[in-house]
């Protein structure tokens, strides 16, 4: 493909239901943000969007969980996801929402349109219905096993398990996530999209046009759905909150989310090009556009074989590739921010980030870790081990110190300045086949290092593409340890080259400084605008176009002191994160049983299963009082609890940090679980458990006597 006039390059709507974690980062918009960044590198015409996918049930179920409204789960998390995003880089021409009054136009405009042009038909079908909650069962309100893996928490539109796409038809023992009863069947009206007429194109388009170019998983995994036999997808559902179906005798029924998400690529292009004073239209109907979707694996069906047929359908262009990634994992296991088991970006930014001076470079730790394990083609692993390492090996130990000693050696030999070269000393220099022997060899590795990146950037392949970056700054090191500067300083008195052969040497490694930013700049950006200020330049000259340029710095140039680009990550720093990890995990099971057992409408399906007199007996319940109380250090949920039990005093570590603070607490009377076997968390054991008592809005009560009674005494 030539180079086209433009590009619309879009990263996957998240759902504004929580915070969101680094695996979303790493599937979608870390490899979108690098593509953009380079692309714009090359002064093309792109523009990037995202936002927040505000409909579906996936937010008033946040609401109910929460206590509030769905609109206002969005309102809290649309501003924090937006943020976070901005604190590790990812530079969004705009982040839009689908809330929004312009998205609302658009969609209902676009469902008009097909359905004027008779694309859409409607069937009558039997759907679940919930008697009691006097509603249809969409999507993720209705739950049952998956016929795939057997998980048996499967959600009615997908199993979260295998990641199985599902139909609430599908589940086996289907109940209603709002009663928690078993649904019956009732008649309802939805409008579909007729996929199975368009199975030919998608054939032609997938299958043969792209079969080489786009990544072998999604095309596999669009053969297998095309394979399959398609089918008309509904595209309304029965639900209150979501963009109202914009046809006469439609009442209580809105656009599918699915339907509706995808069309907000279109709103938030419109937004911006209303806020930038430009046309929006070219940008998604020209030909001429090159249109790249960034998503996660999950997302695959939705970006390949239901949106492009509403594209075509509405007359707009086609995505020229959909780099989906796989997943990653963490520490071995799925990420889930429901089990807790994940690094919330809010958390890794609050606790990495913010907390010193120059701690972005932290936000470049994580982008280049995560680049490094990126799951382009199978499944990765995040493990907090091999971020120590990565960091610590790669950006410490290569890059980093290449730039800082290249800055060190000009300031203490050539006074603070880029020293001249030296031409007549180049004739002489050996010619050898290895590139960190001599200066044109450097010049040489350096215009390779481009070319390669340059072409895995365009081929989505952006782990590969980083590492070459990290081994151009690998042989820069290599370079400068042959011609050791350091050393050629010790004979400025018996040699009359001496001054020079340095000058030459300091002078490449800074114009090899000055490319390795230009061409880490996709990748680490705020490092690259860290060593723009080292080399007191403009963020012009981080143009892709300078890569390969040995006269970016000019003579004579003096140039500021070092920056510390990236710190060391230290063994008890992986050890805490590690810690915290178990600890998320066990205050999400605590928080998870208190909300079933408060929050669910109908409290007989949400009781755990029957249990005789006895296992209750086995249980020691008694008041303690809190004589002691402090923060765990590193530990955001913890309090070590000193607790007196009249009979002897005790330990006790509760994950309720977030909701009280040590001092107010100290005197409290509480129910312990007195005989719960010890159990260790950061170091310190804990022996027993404080029950806690937990509202709709997730505040938290203690669980104590009606009036203060001595320490010890029995619960029964
Ligand atoms: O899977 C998700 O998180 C969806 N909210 C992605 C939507 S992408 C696009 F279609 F908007
Ligand atoms: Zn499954």
């Amino acid at each position: 493909m030539n180079t086209p006039k433009r590009y619309l390059i879009t990263a996957a709507l998240p759902y504004a239901n929580g915070l969101k974690h680094i695996g979303h980062l790493a599937g979608a918009y870390l490899p979108a943000d690098i593509y953009v960044r380079y692309l714009k590198a090359q002064q093309r015409d792109v523009v990037f969007v995202c936002g927040s996918d505000e409909h579906g049930t996936a937010i008033p179920i946040q609401a109910t969980k929460e206590g509030t409204t769905a609109q206002a789960i969005i309102d809290k998390y649309h501003p924090i996801i937006e943020q976070n995003f901005k604190d590790l880089g990812i530079a969004f021409d705009i982040y839009h929402r689908t809330s929004d009054p312009l998205h609302h136009e658009t969609a209902s405009a676009f469902f008009k349109n097909l359905e004027a042009k008779g694309d859409l038909e409607t069937k009558t079908s039997e759907q679940y219905f919930d008697e009691a909650a006097n509603t249809f069962l969409a999507d993720r309100y209705i739950k049952g096993t998956c016929p795939s893996c057997g998980h048996k928490e499967a959600y009615g539109d997908q199993c979260e398990k295998c990641g199985k796409t599902l139909s609430p038809e599908e589940l086996i023992n289907p109940v209603s996530t709002l009663s928690g009863q078993a649904p019956i069947k009732k008649e309802t009206t939805h409008w579909y999209l007729p996929l199975n007429r368009h199975e030919d194109f998608l054939r032609e388009w997938i299958l043969k046009e792209h079969a080489n170019d786009w990544r072998p998983a999604v095309v596999g995994q669009c053969k297998s759905w095309i394979d399959g036999g398609l089918q008309p997808r509904a595209v309304t559902r029965d639900l209150d909150w979501g963009i109202k179906v914009p046809v006469k005798g439609s009442e209580g029924k809105v656009l599918y989310v699915w339907f509706d998400a995808p069309i907000g690529y279109i709103s938030a292009t419109k937004q911006w090009a209303l806020n930038n004073n430009k046309d929006w239209s070219p940008y998604w109907n020209d030909k001429d556009t090159k249109l790249v979707h960034f998503i996660g694996k999950d997302n695959i069906v939705f970006h390949c074989i239901i949106f492009p047929v509403m594209l075509k359908l509405n007359g707009h262009i086609l995505p020229e590739n959909v780099p989906a990634n796989e997943f990653m994992n963490l520490e071995g296991d799925k990420m889930s921010t429901s089990r807790g088991w994940s690094i919330e970006m809010d958390d890794y930014i609050n606790k990495w980030i913010k907390k010193e001076n120059g701690g972005d470079g932290l936000a470049d730790s994580l982008r280049f870790y995560l680049t490094s394990i990126a799951p382009e083609s199978k499944d990765s692993e995040f493990t907090w081990k091999g971020f120590q390492e990565s960091v610590n090996g790669e950006l410490v130990s290569i890059f980093a110190n290449f730039v800082n000693r290249t800055w060190v050696l000009m300031h203490k030999l050539c006074n603070g300045k880029v020293p001249p070269f030296h031409t007549e000393l180049i004739a002489a220099e050996a010619v050898s086949d290895n590139a960190t022997d001599s200066f044109k060899g450097m010049i040489d590795a350096v215009k390779e290092s481009k070319e390669r990146i340059t072409h895995l950037l365009e081929q989505y392949k952006f782990r590969e593409a980083q590492f070459e970056l990290i081994d151009l700054a690998r042989k820069g090191n290599q370079y400068m340890q042959k011609q050791e500067p350091w050393i050629v300083a010790k004979t400025l008195d018996q040699n009359p080259d001496a001054q020079k052969i340095i000058d030459n040497t300091m002078h490449c490694c800074l114009q090899l400084c000055a490319n390795l930013a230009i061409l880490a700049q996709p990748f680490i950006p705020f490092t690259a605008k860290k060593m723009c200020y080292m080399m007191k330049v403009v963020d012009k000259m981080l143009e892709w176009e300078n890569a390969g340029k040995f006269d970016l710095l000019k003579v004579g140039y003096t140039l500021r002191a070092p920056e510390l680009l990236f710190r060391k990550i230290e063994n008890e720093e992986i050890e805490a994160e590690l810690a915290q990890l178990q600890a998320n995990v066990a205050a999400k099971k605590t928080t998870m049983e208190n909300t079933t057992a408060t929050t669910e409408p109908t409290k007989d399906n949400s009781l755990k299963p029957e249990i005789v007199f006895d296992d209750f007996g086995k249980i020691d319940l008694r008041v303690g009082t809190i004589i002691e109380a402090k923060k765990v250090e590193k530990a955001d949920k913890l309090l070590e609890l000193l607790v007196d039990l009249g009979f002897e005093q005790r330990t006790i570590l509760s994950g309720i940090a977030m909701h009280f603070k040590p001092e107010e607490i100290v005197g409290k009377q509480v129910t312990i679980v007195a005989n719960l076997a010890p159990r260790k968390m950061r170091g310190i054991e804990s022996k027993g458990m404080i029950l806690m008592a937990e509202d709709a809005a997730g505040k938290l009560y203690f669980v104590q006597p009606s009036e203060a009674i001595a320490a010890g005494s029995t619960i029964a």
